[in-house]
């Protein structure tokens, strides 16, 4: 039976080098997916002409109809999923102010995205499957300040109701204008998207006590500061270096890692060490 791969928001950035250096290794067909349309079928174009075949899908997944039809595409076509990388994402519009809008926005893209596909997607990733959820170091527990939230987000039995509590809380805040800069790390830069990410690593230990009775395995990972539009071009890393890891995840990991939070070095971090320097540090960029 073929094997499936598919990687969310892959038509630039660390998504697309992740595809590419899934066609180099993976047994089985490579999904490259994005929003748009043209740019999706242009990176795929790209990929051709270095002897690569990905196949393509649009996949809007802020977009519940966009996320049916790819499920019903993959449903009829293949009926499986072996790999899935949920690496689409946003970054906030600007680093040091935010509108309640724009806060709605990377949430909705980064965080809440999820409960599309685990509803829509996740039935069809097989027994033994794997899905690795791109997280960032602002996806780290210690770019949380707020005593009550560290509290609450560690609890080993933490629920979807918690998380989504605390996205909520967050979004009230914008939203009525009581948001505490000293509730965040960093002097709160980058607000939404530290929110949005710690979220979603805190949401995977979740869904990886769901996903146990098929043995999938499902982690959230920090790709490293890396050169992609997101970060205009800053970074220590190039898209091909940051795509190792969360290829490692898919291919060569046991799949005894479960629920993890990975570094880019390969690294398992103690998520919950909400005391850590490993927070998203703002200064970085400049380096
Ligand atoms: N770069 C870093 O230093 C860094 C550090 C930590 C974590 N990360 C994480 O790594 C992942 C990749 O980031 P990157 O640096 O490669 O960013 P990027 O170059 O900006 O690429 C982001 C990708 O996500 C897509 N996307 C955005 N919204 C989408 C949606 N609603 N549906 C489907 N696709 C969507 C974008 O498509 P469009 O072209 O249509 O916008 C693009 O293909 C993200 O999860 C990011 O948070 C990056």
């Amino acid at each position: 039976m073929t094997k499936i791969a598919v990687v969310t928001g892959s038509n630039k950035g660390i998504g697309y080098a992740i595809v590419k250096g899934l066609c180099q290794r993976f047994d089985g067909v490579v999904y490259l997916t994005s929003r748009d349309e043209t740019r999706g079928k242009e990176a795929v174009d790209k990929l051709n002409k270095i002897g690569l075949h990905p196949e393509y899908h649009q996949l809007d997944v802020a977009d519940r109809s966009s996320v049916v039809k790819f499920r019903d595409h993959i449903k009829e076509k293949y009926g499986r999923i072996d790999i899935l990388i949920n690496n689409a994402a946003v970054a906030d519009a600007a680093l040091t102010s935010c509108t309640y809008e724009d806060a709605t926005r990377v949430i909705s893209i980064n965080y809440k995205s999820i409960f599309t596909l685990k509803e829509l997607i996740y039935p069809l990733v097989r027994n033994n499957g794997r899905i690795i959820n791109i997280s960032s170091d602002c996806g780290h527990l210690s770019n949380i300040r707020n005593e009550y939230w560290i509290q609450r987000l560690s609890k080993k039995d933490i629920s979807e109701a918690d998380v989504n509590e605390f996205v909520d809380w967050y979004l009230a805040s914008i939203k009525n204008g009581t948001f505490n800069r000293e509730d965040i790390a960093d002097g709160a830069a980058a607000a939404s998207y530290r929110v949005a990410k710690v979220a979603l690593s805190a949401v995977t230990m979740v869904h990886q006590r769901e996903l146990l009775s098929k043995n999938i395995s499902i982690n959230s990972m920090h790709p490293g500061l890396v050169r992609t539009d997101m970060t205009h071009g800053s970074g220590f890393y190039s898209i091909d270096e940051a795509a190792e890891t969360p290829i490692y995840l898919a291919l060569d990991a046991p799949q005894s890692l479960k629920g993890a939070y990975v570094w880019f070095d390969k690294r398992v971090l103690d998520w919950y060490d909400y005391k850590a320097d490993y927070y998203f540090k703002v200064s970085t960029l400049n380096k």
